[in-house]
């Protein structure tokens, strides 16, 4: 049972976003097995369960309806930088907010909270420690978990979810009849915003790249343009772990622009040309694989399809266009499939989708669909011309 539970874990932990920086002969193994990954959450999530049996349904109810309070304490705490100033040893609230110029009473009662769920340690003398949970909050963290923290409980996010009953009357995002434009075009007019949403995609691009690296065959192809590719995080790991690639990294010029120093820092700029424009308007051409990875799930169907079928009239003979997305099924329970899935719905048109869903977009798009490879987390779904 110990062999068992610590293989488990090293599969688990093996998940652990590479560092940003890691030169391609430090790269780590490539990650457990899909079916390893998805034994793990089964598991998890079944004891979850059983344990719940243990507790009144009100009170977990009750627990998950206040659960508000955390994704503000936490967002908080993140912009606050909190999280950074306790690196330097564990101290008591007095201390923290003296450094940080916070009310000391309201601080002692936040971390409180946070430490009631297991993120920050409250000894018994009444400092506050780091443990495994808080530290994924610093700044420098390389999970940019603190700035999921600051993006999900920011005026623009959280205002969108506070209008949920009218996605529910509706069906169109609350985010865009609230702030008139969706998401990006948003991002233009606020860079701030822009900035902690690309840093999160990359904390969470990290998480997903090793997957994404080792399911594909990437030596059948050679030329990889990664569309709506953010700062090349995945690119770059594709570039790392498969020295015959070349890329193309295509988004928004500030985007691009944004991405040089990661894309310099892995050591693959050189082997990156970097293109800023709409994938609305144009795709780069002359390419073996157009990637698109948590892009399709930003779109309504509609938009998806004339997205796809921009890509496809720029494929040449033997492309192939891959679908690196979540797949949700209707009645799938998955606690990260179904969360990311009503995200898009407030925060964009968008939604996850099934591998039947992705097909119908393919043939609606004069594509194919072809192979399809289930990395229980993240899945690339392949279409053909
Ligand atoms: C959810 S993020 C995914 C980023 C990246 N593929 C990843 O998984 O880390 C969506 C990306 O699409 C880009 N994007 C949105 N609209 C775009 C457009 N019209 N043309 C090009 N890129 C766009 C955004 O700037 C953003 O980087």
């Amino acid at each position: 049972m110990t062999t068992a539970t610590g293989r488990l874990r090293r599969a688990m932990t093996m998940l652990r976003p590479s560092e940003r920086g890691l030169p391609a002969e430090r790269l780590p193994p490539f990650p457990a097995p899909a079916w390893a990954l998805k034994l793990g959450v089964r598991v998890r999530d079944f004891l979850h369960r059983a344990v719940d049996t243990l507790v009144p349904a009100e009170v977990l109810v009750y627990e998950q309806v206040t659960s508000l309070a955390v994704t503000h304490a936490l967002g908080a705490v993140a912009r606050l930088r909190v999280a950074d100033v306790l690196e330097a040893g564990p101290a008591t609230a007095a201390e923290l907010a003296s450094r940080l110029s916070l009310d000391a009473d309201a601080l002692h009662r936040t971390l409180r909270l946070l430490a009631s769920k297991d993120i920050f340690a409250l000894t018994a003398d009444g400092r506050f420690a780091h443990n495994r949970r808080s530290r994924v909050l610093c700044s420098e963290h390389r999970s940019r978990v603190r700035d999921a923290a600051d993006y999900f409980s920011r005026d623009a996010t959280a205002s969108a979810y506070v209008q949920f009953d009218g996605w529910l009357k509706t069906g169109r995002s609350p985010f865009e009849q609230l702030h008139g434009m969706n998401v990006f075009e948003r991002f233009v007019h606020h860079p701030d915003e822009g900035a902690v949403f690309d840093q999160l995609m990359m904390g969470i691009t990290l998480l997903h790249a090793r997957v994404v690296a080792g399911l594909y065959p990437f030596n059948e192809v050679r030329r990889i343009c990664d569309v709506g590719g953010g700062r090349g995080t995945l690119l770059s790991e594709l570039l790392l772990r498969h020295p015959h690639l070349t890329g193309v990294l295509y988004d928004a010029q500030s985007v691009v622009d944004s991405a040089a120093s990661l894309l310099e820092h892995r050591g693959v700029l050189n082997r990156v040309e970097r293109v800023a424009g709409s994938f609305f308007d144009r795709v780069p051409e002359g390419c073996d694989a157009y990637v698109l990875k948590n892009v399709l799930h930003d779109w309504a169907d509609e938009t998806c399809v004339k997205l796809l079928e921009k890509v496809r009239s720029g494929l040449r003979p033997g492309a192939r266009v891959l679908v690196v997305e979540t797949l949700v099924g209707h009645t799938s329970t998955d606690p990260y499939g179904t969360r990311a899935d009503v995200h898009m719905g407030v925060v964009c048109e968008g939604r996850e989708r099934s591998r039947d869903d992705y097909a119908r977009l393919f043939d609606r798009a004069g594509l194919r669909l072809g192979r399809v490879f289930d990395g229980s987390v993240i899945s690339v779904i392949e279409a053909v011309g």
